[in-house]
């Protein structure tokens, strides 16, 4: 049997770290290491959520998150519907609140959100008696991105107090940066962002995080460098000269890597885009933990699609995980 997870968490919601106190981020990472252990088993699947219903209502792209949610859903024996833009009554103006009470009144129990408006899973969870899990609202938050990327620090590193962590990059358009700045502070760790200044506007500073237009000064006082996406979709015009002038200042090479700890670790949310913030070399190279995050993904979004279920109104507690008799998988 093993350790149940701190008795820390009884919130219905995940909207993002920023509410989340430091007990409560500790909570789903010590769930997640529970959960890890299914995807080694030779049946991984167990019951915790059978009979309970979870829908992935995605109105903007995404690989890992919707997969892995849905994987997530699944080894927990939970039944997963899928949503889709683009065959649903939104193309015909039904809003987002009136599309949700309506797969709400079908007995879903959790709501897995992805939107481009900041602000759209908070919407949901005021109007739905389901538990809504915020996978990514706009610049805002994507709450379970920063939760498997602490997973991934403390598998590799052991710890927060006292690392250094640099992300480098979109800073003012990333709702991944601003998740990871809440939980890294309130982890204890040092936090610095890096970028040009049209990308790293230097009010970040009040959110208690240094702010550096250099990254090759920063490169060698840092355990961690988390690797962002030039996001060409939320900056209308590119807020930089060029994509080449972009990865001669900011792109980490293989020959700028050498300037860093050789035990640094090297981060990235995905999807990359080779050659712009991330060389090959660096992505596939021995520093590189992004493979590792993907997989950390699938054991924090069970965590939380256990934790928010056991913080619903409607129902009593589901069964904790670690439960091992052979008659429990499905
Ligand atoms: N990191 C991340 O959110 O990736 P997806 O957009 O593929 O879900």
């Amino acid at each position: 049997m093993k350790e149940a997870p701190r008795a820390a968490w009884t919130r219905r919601d995940l909207l993002g770290l920023r509410e989340l106190s430091a007990e409560e981020i500790l909570s789903i990472l010590d769930a997640a290491q529970g959960f890890a252990d299914i995807s080694t088993r030779s049946i991984r699947k167990v019951p915790t959520l059978r009979g309970r219903v979870v829908v992935n209502l995605f109105f903007e792209p995404s690989t890992r998150t919707r997969l892995s949610f849905s994987l997530a859903a699944q080894r927990l024996s939970a039944d997963v519907l899928d949503f889709t833009t683009g065959s649903s009554s939104t193309v015909k103006g039904e809003t987002l609140i009136d599309t949700a009470k309506n797969i709400e009144a079908m007995g879903v129990d959790v709501f897995v959100v992805r939107h481009s408006a900041p602000g759209a899973a908070a919407i949901l969870s005021r109007n739905l008696e389901a538990a809504v899990v915020n996978a990514g609202d706009g610049a805002h938050e994507h709450p379970t991105q920063a939760l498997l990327d602490l997973y991934t620090i403390r598998q590799k590193l052991g710890r927060f107090e006292g690392l250094h962590v640099a992300i480098v990059g979109d800073i003012g358009h990333s709702r991944v940066a601003r998740s990871n700045i809440w939980g890294l502070l309130k982890l204890g760790a040092k936090v610095t962002v890096v970028g040009p200044p049209t990308l790293v506007p230097g009010r970040f500073a009040e959110l208690g995080v240094e702010v550096s237009h250099d990254l090759d000064a920063v490169l060698p006082q840092v355990d961690v460098l988390n690797m962002l996406r030039i996001q060409r979709e939320r900056q209308g015009t590119l807020n930089f000269p060029s994509s080449e002038e972009y990865t001669r200042l900011f792109g980490l090479t293989g020959e700028r890597l050498k300037r860093a700890k050789p035990e640094v670790i090297v981060m990235h949310p995905g999807p990359i885009n080779r050659g712009v913030e991330i060389a090959p070399e660096v992505a596939d190279g021995p520093n590189s933990v992004i493979l590792d995050q993907v997989a950390a993904g699938l054991a924090v979004r069970m965590a939380v699609l256990f934790l928010v279920s056991t913080g619903t109104r409607r129902d009593p507690p589901a069964q904790l995980p670690g439960v091992t008799s052979p008659g429990e998988a499905s």
